[in-house]
């Protein structure tokens, strides 16, 4: 299951996808949490250490793309790949790695490290405003969408993703890979504010989206968010002590979390686990965002008609399918 948290800046995206891989990962699920925001934190609230992290994977694309293409005669090299480039029959497909063994493909272990509390984690690399927006043929976020789209998770496993709210992902169709959103909100005006867009983006495609209030120190602000996000509320976490003095360098586990932050998580996993995974409408997207992509600039930046790259029999998810190392 993938898992993407957004919001606004400083809205608590990175705090919560910490949180909840550490809180999945100790309930037994493989767990692999990915940057890919603006500013990279997650490492470090993960306990990585700057001198540990893994291989940015945005700066290693071309690398990405030639193991994922594999032997697919649609894709003629690495440099046709594009970030929207859907598998095919040939491409190499990517399974999780089980949670206590070694990683056993070459992007698992070339761009991923354990972390001690027992996601993997897996960076984008820092990006900076030229990275986004759709023309970008060397999007650094691109690589997320290909390893998503490269991917065969099952129930139990996931991928939780640090992102931006913001335009790249629109644009490419980054943001309909996840079988559940996650849009953290603070109880102010500003917080709600980049609900509304998310909101409608997400009904137009079909993608999954619940509100996460974050910080919230009281019935009002419980009521504030309800009275302006309605349904679309699922649960809200306090304003914690504990994560704010984890943030000061105190040591932490999930047990110094607050008790109602604590089944707050809890929610937030029960609500993923209870989505069904529609690899129907993930594999006609993922043909629809790259054809998209192909007209607006990618047949442009590599001189091809990309369309020729989509496999009309190549049947996305676990069936049919033939995986190789
Ligand atoms: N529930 C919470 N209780 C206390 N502090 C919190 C909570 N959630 C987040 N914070 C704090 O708020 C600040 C912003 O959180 P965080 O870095 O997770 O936000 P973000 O949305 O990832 O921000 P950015 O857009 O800068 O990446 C951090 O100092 C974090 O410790
Ligand atoms: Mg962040």
């Amino acid at each position: 299951m993938r898992v993407a948290f957004v919001g606004k800046g400083g809205s608590g995206k990175t705090t919560l996808s910490a949180l909840f891989a550490r809180y999945t990962a100790h309930r037994g699920g493989p767990v692999v949490a990915v940057d890919a925001d603006i500013n990279q934190h997650l490492g470090m609230v993960l306990g990585v250490e700057e001198h540990a992290l893994p291989r940015p994977m945005g700066s290693h694309l071309a690398e990405i793309k030639e193991f994922l293409r594999g032997e697919n005669p649609r894709i003629t090299s690495a440099a046709a790949m594009v970030k929207t480039t859907p598998p095919g029959r040939g491409s190499r497909l990517l399974r999780l790695p089980s949670a206590d063994g070694p990683a056993d493909d070459p992007v698992h272990t070339r761009f991923s490290v354990p972390t001690p509390e027992g996601p993997r984690l897996m960076v984008t690399g820092p990006f900076s405003e030229e990275d986004l927006g759709v023309a970008c043929y060397h999007s650094k976020v691109g690589a997320v969408e290909l390893y998503l789209n490269h991917l065969l998770d099952g129930p139990g496993e996931y991928v939780v993703v640090d992102m931006t709210a913001g335009a790249d992902s629109f644009a490419s169709g980054l943001f309909t890979r996840f079988d559940m959103t996650f849009l953290v909100a603070e109880p102010t005006r500003q917080g709600v504010g980049v609900y509304r867009q998310y909101r409608d983006y997400a009904a137009d495609y079909e993608v999954p989206l619940a509100v996460v209030g974050n910080k919230v120190h009281g019935p009002d602000d419980v009521a504030f968010l309800r009275e302006h996000v309605g349904d679309d509320l699922l649960v809200c976490l306090e304003h914690s002590a504990a994560v704010r003095a984890m943030e000061q360098g105190r040591p932490f586990t999930l047990d110094d979390l607050e008790p109602a932050n604590a089944r707050a998580l809890g929610t937030l996993l029960a609500h993923v686990d209870a989505q069904e995974k529609d690899w129907e409408r993930f594999g006609r997207q993922t043909v629809e965002f790259h054809l998209r992509n192909a007209r607006a600039w990618a047949n442009r930046a590599v001189g091809e008609d990309l369309a020729a790259q989509v496999d009309p029999e190549f049947v996305f998810g676990p069936t049919r399918v033939s995986l190789h190392g």
